[in-house]
């Protein structure tokens, strides 16, 4: 079974094909994406008018470019993936149009797909593929949550942001710093020339017993501290303070997932979504699952952020657990606001 998966939730326009059904695991044929960021960049953050825009544009070529790849006629796509929600809702119509328009005129069913679960089944593409059960840690721009996966479409929420998302205080706290959109890869590469012991930044929530995370203080205190600083602040103090920055949401991240997998009794992690591709969080999970006999599995790097590969592999995942929602009816919608778990 060939799928054709469409990603346009926000800022990358992601295509990929993928065959399903003659492996344990759907293996990615090939994929393509085209990122805003450099569009975006001059505002500071996403303008949703602009990504729709350029997600109507960039689509048919993209799509054009993975078949190509895939030495694939148009016609060899067996079902049109696309991502339901969340995300903005213009740039939601166009993935969702276009997966329609294409499954109505090859006359192939239309899969619509959460964008989260494509995060958390991405790391399946991976050369390390991972097996249920096991506990995820999904960190994206607009998500922090830790959950119990015992299957595709078995989704046990244990523990999510009450406020910011891990990746909005990366980028929130690298435009503090005068970095540009998006701030969590430019915060990373500062940090490296940083000491993290150099400021004192809050650890929210991290000893309250629970798995709920809290963000929102952390750009605060870094403000504060920029605030002390003043105007002329080096670029030594930047680095340490972008370094103390990641050093606090890191070792949240770190410690609630701990958390998870003792109260779980689970020895497998799954880290998924765009902070997953942060070395310094990759580096300590491995550390500290490495002494306790944890397997931690991560997506491939390049599909750490938003991509085409994972929405074609989690409506092939569903339909292979027949639990997806193949439409024929073409009568598309979109979930901007849409829970992992509910209809
Ligand atoms: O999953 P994703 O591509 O999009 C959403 O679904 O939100 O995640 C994007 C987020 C952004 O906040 C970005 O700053 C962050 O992931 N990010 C990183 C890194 N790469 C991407 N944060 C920290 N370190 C990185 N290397
Ligand atoms: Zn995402």
């Amino acid at each position: 079974m060939y799928v054709l998966g469409i990603e346009s939730s926000c800022d990358e326009t992601g295509v990929a094909l993928v065959k399903a059904g003659d492996q344990p695991v759907p293996r990615l044929l090939a994929h393509a994406l085209h990122s805003q960021i450099d569009m975006h960049q001059a505002y500071g953050g996403v303008v949703p008018e602009l990504a729709s825009r350029d997600h109507i544009r960039r689509v048919l070529p993209l799509a054009q470019q993975v078949l190509g790849a895939a030495g694939l006629p148009l016609d060899a796509v067996e079902v049109v993936a696309y991502t339901r929600g969340p995300g903005l809702a213009g740039a939601l119509l166009v993935g969702a149009g276009v997966a329609c328009a294409l499954g109505a005129a090859l006359d192939r069913p239309v899969v619509g797909v959460h964008h989260l679960e494509g995060h958390l089944l991405s790391p399946f593409l991976s050369a390390d593929p991972p097996e249920f059960p096991f506990i995820a840690l999904l960190v994206s721009g607009g998500h922090t949550q830790l959950m119990r996966v015992d299957g595709v479409g078995a989704y046990e929420l244990l523990g999510e942001t009450i406020d910011d998302a891990a990746g909005e205080a990366f980028d929130k706290s690298a435009k503090l710093l005068g970095l540009g959109y998006p701030g969590g890869p430019a915060l990373a590469r500062l940090a490296e020339f940083g000491d993290a012991a150099s400021f004192a930044l809050p650890r929210p929530l991290l000893h309250s017993g629970k798995l709920d995370f809290s963000f929102a203080g952390l750009k605060t205190a870094v403000r504060v501290q920029l605030g002390k600083l003043g105007p002329n602040v080096c670029e030594q103090s930047r680095a340490d303070l972008a370094a103390a920055t990641q050093a606090a949401i890191v070792d949240v991240l770190v410690a609630k997932s701990l958390a998870a997998l003792k109260a779980s009794g689970l020895k497998r992690l799954v880290v998924a979504g765009g902070v997953g591709a942060n070395r310094a969080l990759r580096d300590r999970l491995d550390a500290e699952c490495r002494k306790r006999g944890v397997r931690v599995h991560y997506p491939e790097l390049h599909l750490c952020t938003d991509n085409g590969a994972m929405i074609a592999l989690a409506a092939a995942m569903r339909l292979e657990s027949g639990r997806a929602e193949a439409r024929r009816d073409y009568a598309f919608d979109v979930k901007p606001r849409w829970e992992l778990g509910t209809a």
